[in-house]
């Protein structure tokens, strides 16, 4: 046991004033949540400064006050960062240890602290400014990913491979292209990122425990000495919304769910099936039996990680479920999925990032599978209609080639003019370029469309906008 702990008893629990029976020591441990939201003292200290500064501001507190509560807390500060603070359980939660702790170090004026305020409205705010911070830093490394996406699409903007519909070949396509369509999802999580934190951005305290308080506060000062785009409206929904935090989640489970299918295909693709890109030893591991082995380790964790991220999301949801009005202690089970999702969420973006600028491609792999399946079999449907056959006939004549090629095992450009003309009058020597891949890929050259040209106009548009 702490000294700190030795010394207290019921009476200095900061609420024990109508208890007449200690806690019972299983009880204490399981309601308390110092051992998680000790996380927030910065932001606990930055909300706690911010309330003493309006406290004074409307005449509550004395300029000498607040010198003191600023010079305790600050102390406090570099006491947790040096490591020399000493958690409480009994102290329950981050709030009640730091305003403790402030009281030992300068006396009566750190009780004056709590003053129209209460923990319900003080954690609100506390996990508004902390998950403000994360989502800037998320977004920060959703646009360092993008980046790397976006390098890696220009170098290799004329690289072709297979598309695949079904996981079957379809059509070729160029590389950039698949990159930028990772790119452009990415570009609606950072929107959806930034929409979320205009409703985290919103000050909650001054709702006190519930129903606001008989002091002059000012709340729209405190909004604005923490940064808050405003103050909330209503008291009741101040203290138990979690909204916001729901919403983080949904956000971040779109995000884990477009990493986890970028890790899916970075899995196949590194197969010696697909043998289309390599990723660096250092983001591999090793079997302990099978020494050929290198095993994609970072993209199949970051895929199953993504199911951490969905379970916080019913989790949160579940806790607010039919909650009533208003703080609820349901709403300390928030913090956990909430951290666990940040943290999650961060690694998985920072493998990513971390990992794009050094994936190399095996362009003769990826050619060769394109090459296999027919990938060019719409060009020639879509060469027939050129020549005025209409397309449905088109579908059919090709469709003929085709089930030709799978018995005589050729592709389509490698069957001879004659033998293509035994399913069309009409083909002429010219088919030849539309057979190709770069032919197919080039002919699409439209907005949204694979030719590498439209790969480098949204890798230039891209770069512009970052
Ligand atoms: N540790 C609590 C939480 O995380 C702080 C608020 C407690 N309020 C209360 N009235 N018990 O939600």
């Amino acid at each position: 046991m702490s000294n700190i702990e030795k010394n207290l008893n019921e009476a200095d629990k900061l609420w024990g004033g109508r208890f007449t029976e200690s806690t019972d020591a299983f009880v204490e441990a399981f309601t308390a949540s110092i051992t998680f939201d000790k996380r927030l003292y910065k932001h606990d200290i930055a909300g706690s400064k911010a309330h003493a500064k309006m406290l004074q501001k409307v005449g509550i507190l004395t300029r000498q006050e607040v010198d003191d509560i600023d010079k305790g807390l600050d102390e406090i500060i570099e006491d947790i960062e040096a490591g020399n603070f000493e958690w409480s359980i009994h102290l329950e939660d981050i709030h009640m240890n730091i305003e403790a702790r402030l009281t030992d170090k300068i006396g009566i004026t750190g009780k004056k602290l709590h003053t129209g305020r209460s923990r319900n409205d003080q954690v609100a705010t506390d996990i508004r400014l902390w998950l403000r911070e994360q989502i800037d830093l998320i977004s920060s490394e959703v646009k360092r990913l993008q980046t790397g996406l976006v390098e890696l699409a220009e170098r290799e903007a004329e690289t072709i491979l297979p598309g695949f519909t079904h996981l079957q070949v379809a059509q070729p396509i160029t590389f950039g292209h698949h990159m930028m369509a990772w790119y452009e999802m990415l570009v609606r999580d950072f929107e959806r990122l930034q929409d979320c934190r205009k409703r985290v951005n919103i000050l909650p305290l001054g709702a006190a425990a519930l129903a606001g308080t008989t002091y002059p506060i000012d709340r729209n000062y405190t909004a604005e000495l923490l940064g808050f785009d405003r103050a909330s409206n209503n008291s009741l929904d101040s203290v138990s919304d979690r909204d916001f935090a729901i919403e983080f989640i949904s956000a971040a489970s779109l995000i884990m769910m477009h990493l986890s299918r970028f890790s899916e295909e970075l899995v196949l693709w590194t197969s010696a099936q697909f043998n289309f890109i390599n990723l660096p030893d250092r983001f591999c591991t090793g079997s302990s039996i099978m020494p050929q082995k290198k095993n994609p380790d970072v993209p199949e964790l970051v895929r199953g990680k993504t199911g951490r991220v969905y379970g916080n999301l019913i989790s949160l949801l579940t806790i607010m479920k039919s909650q009533p009005l208003a703080y609820n202690k349901d709403n300390q089970e928030d913090k956990e999925p909430l951290f666990d999702t940040v943290d999650t969420l961060l690694g998985s973006l920072r493998a990513f990032a971390d990992m794009m600028p050094h994936i190399t491609t095996n362009k003769d792999s990826m050619r060769q599978a394109a090459m296999q399946g027919f990938s060019t079999a719409t060009d020639l449907a879509d060469y027939l209609v050129g020549k005025d056959m209409p397309f449905r006939d088109a579908h059919e004549v090709v469709g003929n080639a085709v089930a030709y090629g799978v018995e005589t095992g050729k592709d389509l450009s490698e069957m001879s003019l004659k033998e293509l003309q035994k399913f069309s009058a009409v083909i002429g020597e010219e088919v030849f370029e539309v057979l190709t891949l770069e032919g197919s890929v080039s002919a699409r050259d439209h907005l949204g469309g694979t030719a590498p040209a439209q790969v480098l106009a949204r890798v230039s548009e891209a770069k512009k906008r970052s």
